[in-house]
Parts: structure tokens; C-alpha cells; sequence
């Protein structure tokens, strides 16, 4: 149950979680690369107390009885419960308007993705939905969307335009994550994915596409600050390296951050550029080089994995075990979008990169913690459990963070703690 306003209102972002089974917290004010993403610091017997929204302490419960007035503070007892920094989903299309589950049983039947996409299915059928929705219906789906996020554990996410590709309904997408971002408790890091695909009206014509999205809509999404990172979908077919390179070169001239859909379905050399840019993350990467994945894990690209999607179109898993023993930063994400991966479900993707890509539950939860912060450049307000870090918590069912794995696709979230207010109880 999410809870409402008004018990909202009355709460102060005070609050102590005492008696848990353990903390989890992921410590760290940096991405956690290779075998540090092992580590996840927890602690037992000990309690933390948020003020005004910060982790403010962590200590016994008995110290804090002598130090602070309690009839302050919200007390959440933790007893045989999990406790864990609250989650960040790094990559998400949540904003969009229509469905296409017809696609699906077209994939069932054996049609592929891109077959789909290039005969104008796909995300065009989700870019002529969204320009004839209102900005105020993208704003009511968009929230139930948040509200089920919220209730998985996740109290971040990135969220990216990228079903207008015209200068109104881009602009329309990115104010309505802004309007929810104000709205809703669930913090969202706002991404500009002008070049998403190739729109009807340019079919034939990518560079000048490209050139409209670069010198017509991104200056405008700079001036009105509507987004902190430039994203593009570098793939065979839809925009070449050269292409992505001069977008995104642009966007980091423009002061924006930058991460983009690499290496998904055919092996271009994503990796190699993200490396090259020094952008903040890669994302999917399947195909990514062995030589790509060294040089991420140099340039401290953060790679942030996919699994969702390579499961909902059976394709073949990135690598992500490689990938964290030539010590790159991995972060998991849901990709949460109509077509290639419609699922807000952290369970079912920490599972899939345990049995498909070979983390062990505790890089999955890294992954979606510190990691997770890192890819949207947040690594220092959030992520862990650490003190001056928002205080932004899951409490699981569960004595341990290992269920969450283990339970394939459940939700094992009992309460979620929002700038040290609760927001979200299970039912
Ligand atoms: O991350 N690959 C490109 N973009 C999305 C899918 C978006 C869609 O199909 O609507 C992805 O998989
Ligand atoms: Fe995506």
C-alpha cells in the first residue's frame, strides 16, 4: 500500500530502524568495481537513525536512547527483517504512452526485435502513441508505473525521453518526468534520448536527423535544464559510432552526462566509444569486445546490464561475470519499456543476472545499490547506508538479502523509507 499525503504531511523524515537481522550497507561514496563488488559492509546488532531525511548515525539502539529524544522520531522495528539501502534502477523507459503486447506474440512466433523496428513496429508504434497522448495522461500512467517501482524497493530511477523524437513531444516527455519527479516519492534522474530511432518523417535521412536532434531539441532541453544525461541507441541500422560520437560529444559540450544503449544486437564498438567519451555508463552491451570491456573497466565506464531484456527477447546474456573479473563496475537495471523488456520487477532481474550472467547474489545487490547511484552520477547522496547519505530504505520480509534472489520474481519489500519517511507498506 502506498501511503498517502496525507500521512505523508505529517511525517518529519525522522526515523530509527531498530533490531534488524542485519544492515546492508553497501558502503562506499564510489562505484565498487570487481571484487569489491562483493563486499556489501554488513553489520548486526547495530540501529541507524535518519534526521530530517540524512543518515544521521549508526549505533546500538541503547546509545541512541541516551543520546537523542525519541518521541522525535518514527521507531521501526526491524526484528528478524533485512534492512538495505533503497534501490536504483539506472535505465528506464517509464514514460510512454500505448502498449504493444501484440509485439510479443509476434516474437513468440519468431519475428525478431529489429525485424519489428524496421518495418516500423517497435518504438515507432510507441513514438505514435506517445505524441497523440497528453501530457497529463503520460503523467497518470507514469505514476502508477513509480508507484509499483516504489513498491520493489526502488526509491531512484533514470528516466528517458525518447518515443517523441520531434522538438514537442521529447519536450512533453521530459516535463512530465520533471512534474513527476516534483510529485511522486520516488526520485528520477531525467536522460534525453532524442535519437532513439529514426522517426517516419526522416526515414532515409539519419544525419539529418541527428542534426535536429543536436542543434534543434538538445539546446532547448540544456537551456530549461530538463535533463542530466544524452543517451542515443548506437545499433546496426538505427545510429552508427560516428553518429553517436558527434551527439554525444555535443551533450558533454553542453555540460549534460552521458550514457547510451551500446553494443546491444550487433558488436559496433559502443564499449570502445563510451571508454573513449568517458561516459558515465554503457548500457546492455551483449555484444561488447573483449578489448571494449578492458577499456571500460580502465576509464571507470560503469556497465550497466540488461538482463531483463536479453530474457524478453531470448537473446544471449551480457557477459557479466567477465565483465566484473576484468574489473569493471557492473550495475543492473530493468530497462522497464513497452517493447523490449515491459517489467518493474528488481527480483526477477537480480535472479536472471544470478543464474544467466553468473553474480552471486551479493554483486546483484551492488549492482543495484552504489552501482546503480554511480550510473547516474548520485554515488555520494545515495546508494548505501552511509552516514550524510538521504536516508532512502528497504526493509525486506526477510532475515536476509539473499530471498530477494532466491524468491524469483516476488516481491519480498515489507517497507520502504523514503528521506526517512515511510511511503510504501506491504499489504
Ligand atoms: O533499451 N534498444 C532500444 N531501446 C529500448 C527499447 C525501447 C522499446 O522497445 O520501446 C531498450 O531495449
Ligand atoms: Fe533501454
Amino acid at each position: 500500500m502506498l501511503l498517502d499525503k496525507q500521512s505523508q504531511i505529517t511525517m518529519n523524515g525522522n526515523c530509527i530502524i531498530k533490531n534488524a537481522s542485519e544492515i546492508v550497507t553497501c558502503s562506499g561514496f564510489a562505484a565498487k568495481k570487481g571484487k569489491e563488488m562483493s563486499d556489501l559492509g554488513i553489520l548486526s546488532d547495530q540501529s541507524l537513525l535518519i534526521e530530517s531525511g540524512i543518515i544521521k548515525d549508526v549505533d546500538d539502539y541503547d546509545s541512541f536512547q541516551l543520546a537523542y529524544p525519541l518521541a522525535d522520531y518514527t521507531i521501526i522495528d526491524a526484528k528478524n527483517k533485512s534492512v538495505l539501502p533503497g534501490f536504483v534502477d539506472s535505465h528506464t523507459h517509464f514514460v510512454f504512452g500505448g502498449y504493444r503486447a501484440e509485439e510479443f506474440t509476434w516474437r513468440l512466433r519468431g519475428d525478431s526485435y529489429m525485424e519489428i523496428m524496421n518495418r516500423g513496429g517497435g518504438i515507432n508504434s510507441t513514438v505514435k502513441a506517445t505524441r497523440a497522448t497528453s501530457k497529463q495522461d503520460l503523467i497518470s500512467s507514469g505514476k502508477k508505473r513509480l508507484d509499483s517501482m516504489l513498491s520493489f524497493g526502488v526509491t531512484t530511477i533514470e528516466g528517458k525521453s525518447g518515443y517523441g523524437l520531434d522538438y514537442e513531444t521529447e519536450i512533453k516527455q521530459l516535463e512530465a518526468i520533471d512534474e513527476l519527479n516534483r510529485s511522486h516519492p520516488v526520485d528520477i534522474a531525467p536522460t534525453f534520448l532524442g535519437a532513439h530511432a529514426i522517426p517516419m518523417e526522416y526515414k532515409g535521412r539519419t544525419d539529418e536527423f541527428i542534426s535536429f536532434v543536436k542543434d534543434r531539441v538538445l539546446p532547448t532541453v540544456v537551456e530549461r535544464n530538463l535533463a542530466e544525461f544524452c543517451d542515443i541507441f548506437c545499433e546496426q541500422n538505427v545510429f552508427s559510432i560516428e553518429q553517436s560520437r558527434l551527439l554525444l560529444s555535443e551533450a558533454q559540450n553542453l555540460g549534460l552526462g552521458t550514457k547510451f544503449h551500446a553494443d546491444e544486437i550487433v558488436q559496433l564498438g559502443g564499449a570502445e566509444l563510451a571508454a573513449e567519451l568517458g561516459a558515465v555508463s554503457a548500457d546492455h552491451l551483449l555484444q561488447a569486445s573483449d578489448e571494449g570491456i578492458r577499456r571500460m573497466a580502465e576509464s571507470g565506464v560503469i556497465a550497466t546490464l540488461l538482463p531483463g531484456t536479453a530474457f524478453s527477447l531470448k537473446e544471449p546474456y551480457a557477459r557479466g561475470r567477465y565483465m566484473i573479473d576484468q574489473g569493471c563496475a557492473v550495475a543492473l537495471a530493468t530497462d522497464m519499456n513497452p517493447g523490449s523488456c515491459f517489467t518493474e520487477s528488481i527480483p526477477l532481474v537480480m535472479s536472471l543476472a544470478c543464474l544467466y550472467m553468473n553474480l552471486t547474489p551479493e554483486e546483484s545487490i551492488t549492482a543495484f545499490t552504489i552501482n546503480g547511484a554511480a550510473a547516474i552520477s548520485r554515488e555520494k547522496e545515495i546508494g548505501s547506508l552511509d552516514i550524510g547519505k538521504k536516508g532512502d530504505i528497504v526493509i525486506l520480509e526477510h532475515p536476509s538479502y539473499k530471498f530477494i534472489p532466491y524468491h524469483i520474481g516476488v516481491n519480498s519489500v515489507e517497507k520502504v523509507i523514503k528521506s526517512g519517511d515511510l511511503v510504501y507498506e506491504s499489504s
